[in-house]
């Protein structure tokens, strides 16, 4: 009886146990039931106050001179060790060689891996996951780093305020293939189902980045995929990179996020998070909106131009008012003399009325100067 009440107890508890599984084990999704909007209900960190992706409202940014520019180490030194990419049913992942880092951030950050996020083509826009002033772009890709200088590795600094620095690419199309992006386009029809992984010829990193790596938005946010963490120094570069319609579209249409001996195939796309309140933060620009602007050449040719024509004008304009003025005084001086103090006033509104109206000059000079007074 006791043992057996025991075993019930037992069992119970087990069951409690196996129904009520671990954070890390509930399968999201980006929609239905465990789709982004019940994320914080299994993930309580989603639910937090400084999340991400954001929408950047450039008039509310603060421009901070001290963010330099990033700089790149290792990129493109990939040597000839291939990289692993593999589809977690959620985004295709590249692994990335841990001699691969950032500088320029207040610590030594040390690469991890790189994915996308998408959408799914057709009218609605998104597919990228920050937005520009409500702007959002077709895709994004995200280099994931960790604080190398404090902390371990990856799954010890992602739980850590400062543990992560994530660079975020918006992407858009164009008319021109991206060739870089071939690198990983190539392959990802060798990764279709989820848990599939392929090793892939290593190539230049930095061939994926943006040429400008010196403007930036800089925020604190999180992780946008479960669990969340708010442990990211983020770096949102403002230059788009660009691919070709086709080779987004492979992109959006070509993986699945159910595995291979899944019977209902599911196509991985809109793998997006929707952008977050920005709360108590601010996003840091590396560049003021006036100062940043490098002239080019042309603009620069432009501007003198401008000046110059400008300068020509002026000269027009202050030799037209000296000419009047003389013209005037000659007047005044005429009239002076042939009708001494009789009307004042009128002649003020002529002079007036020469200074507001040029064309009066030409006017007033095919009759002779006097002529409004003999009239008198
Ligand atoms: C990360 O580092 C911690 C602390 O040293 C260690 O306990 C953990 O096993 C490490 N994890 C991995 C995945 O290496
Ligand atoms: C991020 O948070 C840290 C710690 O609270 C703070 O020192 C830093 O200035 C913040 N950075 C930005 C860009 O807000």
């Amino acid at each position: 009886m006791d043992c057996l009440g025991l075993f019930i107890l037992l069992m119970l508890q087990c069951f409690q146990w196996t129904t009520a599984p671990a954070a890390e084990e509930v399968s999201w999704t980006y929609t239905g039931l465990v789709g982004q909007s019940e994320w914080s209900q299994y993930f309580p960190d989603c639910g937090g106050t400084s999340q991400s992706p954001v929408d950047v409202v450039t008039t509310q940014t603060k421009y901070d001179p001290s963010l330099i520019p990033l700089t790149p180490l290792g990129y493109s030194q990939h040597g000839n060790k291939p990289f692993t990419m593999y589809n977690n049913g959620h985004t295709a992942v590249i692994e990335l060689p841990d001699w691969m880092g950032l500088g320029g951030l207040p610590w030594l950050f040390t690469a991890v891996q790189m994915h996308l996020h998408w959408g799914s083509g057709g009218p609605s826009p998104g597919g990228g996951e920050h937005t520009i002033n409500g702007l959002s772009a077709d895709a994004e890709l995200h280099v994931v780093h960790y604080n190398s200088e404090l902390y371990p590795n990856m799954s010890t600094a992602m739980t850590q305020s400062d543990g992560l620095a994530v660079l975020g690419v918006l992407i858009v199309t164009a008319e021109e293939t991206n060739p870089a992006f071939n690198n990983i386009l190539n392959y990802l029809s060798r990764i279709r189902h989820a848990d599939q992984k392929v090793s892939i010829p290593a190539f230049d990193i930095q061939s994926l980045l943006p040429k400008d790596l010196g403007r930036y938005y800089r925020y604190n946010g999180s992780l946008t995929t479960p669990p969340c963490y708010q442990s990211v120094m983020w770096t949102l570069f403002n230059e788009r990179i660009q691919i070709s319609k086709a080779q987004l579209l492979k992109m959006e249409t070509i993986l699945y996020s159910s595995k291979a001996n899944d019977p209902d195939r599911m196509l991985l796309q809109d793998n997006y998070r929707a952008t977050q309140p920005i709360n108590h933060r601010v996003a840091f620009a590396s560049f003021s909106a006036e100062s940043g602007k490098a002239l080019s050449s042309g603009e620069v040719t432009a501007v003198v131009i401008g000046v110059m024509c400008g300068c020509v004008g002026l000269a027009v304009i202050i030799r037209f008012i000296v000419k009047t003025i003389r013209f005037l005084t000659l007047l005044h001086g005429e009239s002076v003399v042939v009708n001494r103090m009789k009307e004042p006033e009128k002649e003020k509104e002529k002079k007036q009325d020469m200074a507001l109206n040029p064309t009066s000059e030409a006017e007033t000079k095919e009759e002779p100067s006097p002529s409004p007074h003999t009239e008198l």
